[in-house]
């Protein structure tokens, strides 16, 4: 049986020795990692929290942030945290972050817990903050910790409250244990009467509406990937690489505002675009191909999602237009069904029809579309009614090998009480928005 007063008194006899490390040197305004909360104020992050706390009422959760991948490149690929920790906290420059809540507080009571320091790891990669003032006022919170204080944390909260709030992800059998889920079953383990409760729907549901500042930085990660997709529509002649196609699209992505690329971009030509997730590049381009590019930027950690489909040479066969027509058909049979309270399922069975009025359901492989905001292929519920504010993709597509095509039109729609709104507009859509675009500086 587990001794309450020396759990109890051991968790918090750790927390107070985390608190008085000694007063350490502060890197200056702008040094040393969490640098700020982003993309947007601590406020912002905090009234979240309120709000999950709000909902889950009882309890405590625990979330993980993403850990650095280990590796033994000379330079470790650039830290990507994960989404649920980066709406939460918005700290997304501290790989093994923590965060743990509890609100059955007055106050909801919340916890960063952030990796001891290592001078030694910093002097290779990024200098990094002691406990204290700064630490807090920088991130928002209140009760900063290390690590090291988690499993005596946890305990202590759920001996109180009884329970353990999964917040996911839901993972496949073959995939490791979550480690929220393995800590709750270690603490349900050693402390009798804890319960794990099963929360995994409610950060799929609060982060599919998108707040107003989210789509504006959607909008900017747009018009940095408008920009893209128009240079290589302007630029592209048969003779290129897809590569050369591909560094273009990048660099306007990044003079247009773009901070990153929103995922790996797929530039696809001939019997590559017939690929779904052609991100090799290495192919040439050649006159008669059909070019898919599926690519796009991020801004403030925002993501958009966007693909078109052209010519190399700037006009389409009438065999190739036909088809393109088609896939435009879809999407539009989709697009106007599209409105708060629709079942995304509806949509995929509108652009389904179309290809099967055509006979061509059998080229079209994929699902028709995701929500789209922080994770490209973001969370969200399609199994229930869309709720207005959501931002999500229709991207139908038709891919045949052995006939050297793939074309996909994807754009990204804001869901709204009467209908949707495209949000990515301005670059050329159907076949002849393209030929006429494409014919502009062309002889
Ligand atoms: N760019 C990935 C996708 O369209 O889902
Ligand atoms: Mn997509
Ligand atoms: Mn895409």
């Amino acid at each position: 049986m587990v001794d309450r007063r020396s759990l109890l008194a051991g968790s918090l006899a750790s927390l107070t020795l985390a608190v008085r490390t000694p007063a350490q040197v502060l890197p200056p305004p702008g040094y040393g990692a969490p640098l700020g909360t982003s993309p947007f104020p601590p406020e912002v992050f905090r009234e979240r929290r309120r709000r999950v706390m709000a909902e889950l009422k009882t309890g405590v959760a625990v979330v993980y942030g993403a850990n650095e991948v280990q590796t033994d490149a000379a330079v470790a690929p650039p830290f990507q945290q994960n989404g649920d920790f980066a709406w939460l906290t918005g700290v997304v420059d501290e790989p093994g972050a923590i965060l743990v809540l509890a609100p059955e507080e007055r106050d909801y009571q919340e916890y960063l817990l952030l990796p001891s320091r290592n001078p030694e790891a910093e002097r290779w990669g990024q200098e990094r903050l002691p406990l204290g003032a700064e630490l807090e006022r920088r991130t928002g919170f209140r009760r900063v910790y290390r690590t090291a204080n988690l499993g005596g944390l946890v305990a202590s909260l759920a001996e109180r409250r009884k329970e353990l709030r999964f917040l996911g992800p839901i993972v496949p059998p073959t995939a490791p244990v979550p480690p929220a889920l393995d800590l709750y079953q270690k603490v349900a383990a050693r402390i009798p009467g804890v319960a794990i409760r099963d929360d995994s729907g409610l950060m799929a549901r609060l982060r599919f509406v998108k707040e107003p500042r989210e789509l504006e930085l959607m909008r900017k990660a747009i018009d940095a990937t408008r920009r893209g997709h128009l240079a290589a529509m302007r630029q592209v002649r048969p003779g290129w690489t897809e590569a050369q196609l591909r560094d273009l699209v990048e660099a306007e992505f990044r003079a247009g505002g773009g901070a990153g690329l929103a995922y790996e971009s797929i530039v696809g030509s001939g019997r590559n675009a017939a690929s779904l997730h052609y991100i090799s590049v290495t192919g040439p381009i050649r006159a008669g191909d059909l070019v898919l590019i599926d690519a796009a930027a991020s801004v403030g950690g925002y993501a958009c999602d966007v693909t078109r489909t052209f010519p190399a040479t700037g006009r389409f066969t009438p065999e190739q237009r036909a088809l393109h027509d088609l896939v435009l058909q879809a999407q539009e049979a989709a697009a106007a069904k599209l409105k708060a309270g629709v079942y995304y399922e509806d949509l995929s069975e509108a652009a389904k029809d179309v290809f099967r009025r055509a006979g061509r359901i059998d080229d079209f492989v994929h699902g028709l579309g995701h929500p789209v905001g922080l994770d490209v292929h973001d969370p969200g519920d399609f199994a229930k009614p869309l709720p207005a504010n959501c931002v999500v993709t229709i991207e139908p597509g038709l891919y045949v090998q052995s006939q050297n095509y793939g074309i996909r039109i994807e754009d990204d729609y804001l869901v709204t009480p009467t209908g949707c709104e495209r949000m990515s507009t301005g670059i050329p859509r159907s076949a002849a928005e393209i030929e006429a675009f494409m014919a502009q500086g062309r002889t």
